[in-house]
């Protein structure tokens, strides 16, 4: 006899609570939330941050896990020393994870919560503009893989996100690029006046009360898009993806090493070429955009030319790529992604990709 029944899932609604400040993340959550918490809380961080931040780190009672810095640390081998040092320590499912670092960290920590004992609370305090404008946002945990970024991960919303711009203070100049293109991005796709604040505040950036009104208007367009499509199953949350079809492209054409937030912007310019090309935006919009990066001083700069195969090749892997056939995010003004009956992205004729791959060449090689 055959049967079936059918089980209801009931995964909870989850809330992230985003709290923003400076210097509240050692003077107060931290403190209060060890004091507090009944969970048993581990900080994970990366190599560079221990370095900084080990001192302030040792005044609490909490164990530090840390792994050496930078991209190449974001694998399952990480992730597997890391759940080892848990294990070791007794770490049950009444754990906490609190990731303290850049996007790298937000990503191993996140993912590492997600299945640890089938899924322990996360907490994020981000320490780079990226982290804090784009990475700690949305849930997505990843690590990579030789085949590709990314590659495995889940989605894990974290309890909380502690956005504190006092870290900022040691932040590297060079690794600024990556939020500064994110934030713009952020204006271009929904908001005029984030875009414009950003056209004339290049200078202000020192001051942490205007870096942090940028963060906090960057993160409220993030929430907002991620809230309406929060597992990427609908159109909107491609418009987030403005620049990073060709940009993700670029990247592995480059072999990484031009920094991440390089490629996206060229990307972004590609995306508005495409969209003058298609009678979408007027030539001095691109223009103005340009002009933007450039006084962000984010060096437009590619290594090579490349090739329409090579470039094809990758575009075709695009997560937005229909049949093999990539998908566009493209603009139909500053702050108003074109949409393609709601779909917010689209194909775009070979010949005018060819073109848009020769302009790029042209433009940005050395
Ligand atoms: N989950 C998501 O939704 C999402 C979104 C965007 C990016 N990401 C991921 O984020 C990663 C990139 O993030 P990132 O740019 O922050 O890289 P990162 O974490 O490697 O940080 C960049 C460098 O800055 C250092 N650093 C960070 N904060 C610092 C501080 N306050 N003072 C001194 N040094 C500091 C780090 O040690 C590192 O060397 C990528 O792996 C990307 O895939 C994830």
């Amino acid at each position: 006899m055959e049967q079936e029944l059918k089980l209801k899932t009931h995964w909870k609604p989850q809330l992230t609570k985003v709290q923003f400040g400076v210097g509240c993340v050692f003077e107060t959550h931290l403190p209060s939330l060890l004091e507090k918490e009944e969970r048993k809380c581990v900080i994970v961080t990366d190599s560079n941050l221990e370095k900084l931040y080990g001192k302030e780190l040792e005044k609490f009672d909490c164990k530090v896990f840390s792994f050496l810095a930078g991209e190449a640390s974001k694998t399952r081998e990480t992730k597997l020393m890391l759940e080892d040092h848990m294990l070791a320590h007794k770490f049950g499912r009444d754990s906490l994870v609190i990731g303290l670092g850049g996007g790298v960290v937000g990503d191993v920590s996140g993912y590492l919560a997600a299945t640890y004992c089938r899924g322990v609370a996360h907490v994020q305090i981000p320490t780079s503009l990226l982290g804090m404008v784009d990475a700690s946002i949305g849930g997505k945990t990843a690590v990579n893989t030789p085949y590709g970024k990314n590659m495995i991960g889940t989605f894990h919303p974290p309890r909380e996100v502690w956005i504190d711009g006092s870290f900022l203070k040691t932040l590297p100049k060079s690794e600024w690029v990556n939020g500064f293109v994110e934030i713009l991005k952020a204006g271009l796709i929904i908001s005029p006046p984030l875009f414009q604040a950003m056209h004339e505040g290049v200078e202000k950036w020192d001051d942490l009360e205007f870096a942090m009104d940028r963060i906090y208007e960057s993160v409220t367009i993030k929430r907002d898009v991620v809230e309406e499509d929060p597992k990427e199953e609908k159109g909107l949350r491609r418009v987030l993806n403005l620049g990073h079809t060709f940009g993700h492209a670029i990247e592995t054409l480059e072999e990484f090493t031009i920094p991440h937030g390089v490629a996206v912007a060229i990307g972004i310019l590609v995306s508005c070429f495409i969209s003058v090309e298609m009678g979408l935006i007027g030539k001095d919009t691109c223009k103005e955009i340009e002009e933007v990066f450039k006084l962000y001083s984010i060096p437009l700069r590619l290594n090579k030319a490349h090739s329409i195969e090579d470039l094809m090749s990758l575009l075709a892997l695009d997560k937005k790529a229909l049949k093999a056939s990539p998908r566009f995010v493209l603009l139909s003004g500053i702050g108003e992604v074109a949409s393609f009956g709601g779909e917010y992205c689209s194909e775009v004729e070979f010949p005018l990709l060819e073109k848009a791959l020769e302009w790029m060449n042209a433009n940005f090689t050395n």
